[in-house]
């Protein structure tokens, strides 16, 4: 009788292990079976009721049914655990084939695009990019630059004073003086960087705005040697085809001094709304070092000369980009960055 059970205890036990496949209906099966209130510890308990010569038969009985159920969910936990593992495993792992996430991406300021272009071309011209104080003294911002105190440029109206002696540098040209205290020769150099102008801001005007300053001394150094370098330059930025001309003009610190024009690369010449139809369009100021200007330096004009020339950073990204108004350079609306 109590054989015939534990047959059925142990069949049934074994069936419902076989069709299990998670671990938590194992371990019911096992309470329900193996457990204090399980099916194997009834039979144990009613033992008593058993012939006493028949006990040790019936209680080896009882424990090997109760080693055989064990050992079926002793394996079926482990198959179990097995394929929870490599389902874990499958699921895991990366597939390096896969294309990666594409991260926003930021895009280089028209300016920042334009300067390293600039930068670019003239570092291949043999020149060294250096930069100087935005807050200058008075006598590096003009009076070393030959600018006089009574210069309309001194007006309160355009420099920002800091007090009477310190302001924000309204050229890049201070950098010239910088360079040439340096004390090394020759010179041969760019430096880009922020000006600053009580202006107010328009489509052609900011208060704060960059130039790239020039400056060559040396020996043997001419005006045909700034033109061909400027007209170079011209010729890297805006295309092969380009002209230059240069037109007389005057600044403190250069003699002679000059405006630099490119024929306009959208007309090519011909006269278009770009170049108010005259075919041409300014791009810099420039001229020969004044021999003041390095006498006041130190630096003997009759054994050394220089040219110097000063160019509007966003100018160049303005035509380059065919922008036509300067405040979308420091809005940072991103619609318009994102197309650079
Ligand atoms: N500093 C001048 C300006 O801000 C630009 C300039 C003109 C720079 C002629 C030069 C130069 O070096 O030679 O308008």
């Amino acid at each position: 009788m109590m054989k015939e059970k534990l047959e059925k205890i142990k069949e049934e036990a074994l069936r419902k292990v076989r069709e299990v496949s998670d671990s938590d209906a194992l371990n019911e099966i096992r309470v329900a079976y193996l457990g204090k209130k399980g099916e194997l510890t009834a039979v144990l308990k009613s033992m008593k009721e058993v012939a006493e010569a028949d006990r040790p038969k019936m209680g080896q009985l009882v424990n090997d049914t109760r080693s055989a159920i064990e050992e079926v969910l002793d394996q079926a936990k482990q198959k179990i655990e097995e394929a929870v593992m490599s389902e874990r495993l499958k699921k895991e792992s990366i597939d390096v084939t896969l294309p990666a996430k594409k991260l926003p991406m930021g895009h280089r300021h028209p300016n920042t695009i334009a300067l390293e272009e600039v930068e670019r071309i003239f570092i291949g011209l043999g020149y060294e990019v250096v930069s100087g104080p935005e807050i200058e003294k008075d006598y590096y911002n003009f009076e070393a630059l030959n600018i006089p105190a009574d210069h309309p440029a001194k007006d309160e109206q355009d420099t920002f004073y800091i007090n009477g002696d310190i302001l924000l540098r309204t050229q890049t040209s201070s950098v010239q003086i910088h360079e040439m205290e340096k004390g090394r020769l020759p010179i041969r150099m760019i430096a880009p960087g922020r000006v600053f102008r009580s202006d107010e801001v328009d489509a052609t005007h900011s208060p704060c705005f960059h130039q790239i300053e020039g400056l060559v001394v040396d020996k043997q150094v001419s005006f045909s040697d700034l033109k061909g370098t400027l007209t170079s330059f011209a010729k890297e930025l805006f295309g092969e085809e380009t002209k230059t001309k240069f037109r007389p003009h005057h600044f403190p610190f250069t003699e002679p001094s000059a405006e630099m024009d490119v024929s306009c690369f959208k007309c090519g010449g011909s006269g278009c709304r770009f170049c108010k139809g005259s075919g041409w369009i300014e791009i810099l100021g420039c001229g020969m070092v004044h021999p003041r200007v390095l006498e006041m330096r130190g630096i003997d004009p009759e054994e050394y000369v220089g040219f110097a020339f000063g160019v509007g950073l966003e100018r160049i990204a303005l035509l380059k980009y065919e922008i036509d108004d300067m405040r979308l350079l420091y809005e940072n609306d991103q619609r318009f960055l994102n197309q650079f």
